[in-house]
């Protein structure tokens, strides 16, 4: 579901921790810190260097969730979010955006259209702190994230509408959305 390439932002990595303050902290926790240097940025080939995870086909897995295994093994902002938290590696997508164009303002209501597994609702409940409101729509199910609240609804039934005003108590000055059809693992299907 996630395929955007890691950001190639130029700039001093350590200067660049420095300001995503957000990835930190999301949890309010420190990130466990396993391995070398988790929390620290990753840039283009360094990010890829020491992730050469192998997966064995196996006969009860079909070759295009190997693949897609193998995708997920490899890839240093799984690895990322996993270690500081964050529910999928999306969630740096959009602390990158935010850090670009400050659009999570304190207090701000935001609604997530497509939200699970939760990693945006994770960076907006911290962004938009105690005062701001975030809800989440998803046909599939979000376990809770603190701080938000998720309809699981199709976004497109009649209702959906009415029913995040409701819990939004009001118009949304945000809205996210990174929906997607599910993926089916075949490539020539998903593009
Ligand atoms: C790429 S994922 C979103 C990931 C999310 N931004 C995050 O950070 O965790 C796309 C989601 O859109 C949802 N989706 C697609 N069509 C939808 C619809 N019509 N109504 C509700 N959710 C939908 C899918 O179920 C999927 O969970």
């Amino acid at each position: 579901m996630e395929r955007q390439k890691p950001s190639s932002k130029p700039g001093n990595p350590r200067k660049r921790a420095k300001k995503s303050n957000i990835a930190k902290t999301a949890l309010g926790e420190e990130p466990e810190k396993r391995g070398r240097n988790k929390s620290a940025p990753m840039k283009g080939e360094a990010a890829q260097r020491d992730l050469n995870v192998h997966v064995k086909t196996a006969k009860h897995r079909e070759y295009g969730s190997t693949l897609w295994l193998k995708r997920q093994l490899n890839d240093p902002y799984v690895r990322k979010a996993k270690a500081e938290g964050y529910r999928s590696r999306a969630a740096y997508k959009l602390i990158e955006l935010n850090e670009k164009f400050p659009i999570l303002k304190p207090g701000a209501r935001i609604v997530d259209l497509g939200c699970a597994p939760g990693g945006w609702l994770q960076v907006a409940v911290k962004a938009v702190g105690k005062k701001g409101r975030v809800i989440g729509i998803d046909y599939l199910n979000v376990p809770a994230v603190t701080g938000s609240e998720v309809l699981e609804m199709d976004f497109l039934d009649e209702g959906a509408t009415d029913a995040l005003k409701e819990l939004l108590g009001g118009g949304a000055d945000v809205v996210l959305s990174e929906m997607a059809a599910p993926t089916t693992v075949h490539k020539s299907t998903d593009h």
